[in-house]
């Protein structure tokens, strides 16, 4: 027998509409997860976490990969990627990967657009879809004409507000990429909050990083059992480290997920995922929380706010000036000290910004001393004066700090340990 004939390669996909449809929680799934700006390397850290200690079992084990701006998972199991975005508390948003394919010419998008099991993943054509769309190749024709594509062949509407399924579609240099959030609004937005405040807050991805950062460079030695807050505003640093001290998560909150509407999301692994990640907060042992604020219109909104969070909770809201309060900390145990000081126009009139942060690290060191061992914190600052300023102040030989942003903004977190 002669050998074969050397036959051209006919492309893996050509022959994909004589493939069985395989429902999607039966196959390994890609996710995309992307951090608070300034925390890719916690983000994949936490992540490697979550993939250790997952809620279930599950039929595949997942590879985790961290490029350049994302964490991605993939080899994962489809619920497990849902677990993992209702406990992740520092990622931005968890993109599901619904197809890569490759792609060389415009004709060929159709027909992979085609493949995407949009009934799996739109409840129906009405709700309003927002489709990002982004051509990095040699095709001339704009990235407009992609979106025009993903709408025509699923029968949706692209809004560019308000969408409630967010869609990815990339033509990169020879494949097509169609992704779509888990999430829909941003996963900062957690929802336990009564009560925004008007002033632009820290968001809740990062402040359980700065939290997760802080104590992720403490010798456990003791654990935490008094949190102190204060500049505490609405209150997001005191509930994002409860929250991270319990391990709980997005999914521990009244709020609806991108994934919750899509018809192939099991309600019951929902439900399931919730009751357990809800648990984590209201069963563990929580230290007693103490939030401190000036304005006595914030500290009613704070007050609101800790109702609404209602877990058992030891909270307390001191009002007042934080050089001139005594807070009242647990007699043993890690006092856990998490500092936003105000600062741009948030700032007192004519106070000068070095001064009060001077002011702030010279306090810390003196309740360092006070309470010897004990306190282990983070204080965000704004600029390198208020950080030099802060640092003259606090002559704790243990601290560190890394560079995080917010509100485009470049900021610095201390962490010390006195
Ligand atoms: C940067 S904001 C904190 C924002 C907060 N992290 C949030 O998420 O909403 C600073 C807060 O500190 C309060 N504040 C300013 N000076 C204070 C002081 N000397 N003692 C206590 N609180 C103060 C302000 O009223 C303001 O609510």
């Amino acid at each position: 027998m002669g050998s074969p004939a050397k036959s051209k390669a006919i492309p893996f996909d050509t022959f994909w509409y004589l493939m069985p449809v395989v429902p999607i929680t039966a196959s390994p799934h890609v996710f995309y997860i992307r951090p608070a700006p300034g925390w890719l390397e916690l983000l994949h850290e936490e992540v490697i976490s979550l993939v250790k200690t997952p809620l279930q079992k599950y039929k595949f084990e997942p590879k985790i990969t961290l490029l350049k701006g994302t964490v991605k998972l993939h080899r994962c199991d489809w619920r497990q990627g849902l677990e993992i975005m209702l406990r992740l508390t520092t990622a931005h948003d968890v993109e599901w990967m619904i197809l890569e394919s490759k792609c060389n010419q415009w004709t060929e998008v159709d027909a992979i657009l085609n493949r995407v099991p949009w009934n799996d993943i739109l409840p129906n054509r009405e709700i309003p879809i927002h489709v990002t769309a982004d051509v990095s190749n040699g095709f001339t024709t704009a990235s407009g004409k992609l979106r025009e594509n993903l709408c025509r062949i699923a029968k949706v509407n692209h809004v560019s507000e308000g969408g409630v399924l967010r869609f990815k579609i990339e033509l990169r240099s020879d494949f097509l990429r169609i992704s779509v959030s888990l999430c829909g609004d941003p996963l900062y937005k957690r929802g336990y909050k009564a009560k925004l405040l008007a002033t632009a807050p820290l968001p809740e991805h990062q402040a359980a990083a700065c939290t997760r950062w802080v104590l992720a460079g403490v010798e456990p030695t003791h654990p935490v059992s008094s949190v102190f807050i204060p500049f505490a505003g609405s209150g997001t640093f005191g509930f994002e480290s409860l929250i991270v001290l319990s391990g709980a998560g997005p999914g521990a909150f009244l709020r609806q997920f991108s994934c919750d509407i899509f018809p192939c999301t099991s309600e019951a692994t929902m439900r399931f995922l919730r009751r357990k990640i809800s648990e984590k907060l209201t069963s563990t042992p929580h230290p007693r929380l103490l939030f401190n604020e000036l304005n006595s219109d914030a500290a009613s909104t704070l007050k609101e706010n800790a109702a609404a969070f209602s877990i058992n909770s030891k909270f307390e809201i001191i009002e007042g000036d934080i050089f001139e309060i005594q807070p009242n900390f647990s007699p043993e145990g890690n006092i856990l000290i998490l500092l936003n000081p105000p600062y741009g126009n948030r700032l007192a009139k004519n106070s000068s910004i070095s001064a009060l942060y001077n002011r702030l690290g010279i306090y810390i060191q003196k309740l360092s001393e006070s309470y010897s061992g004990r306190i282990i914190g983070g204080c965000i600052c704004p600029d390198a004066h208020s950080w030099r300023s802060f640092l003259n102040g606090l002559k704790t030989p243990t601290q560190e700090t890394h560079h995080f942003t917010h509100g485009g903004k470049e900021m610095r977190l201390v962490r010390w340990q006195g």
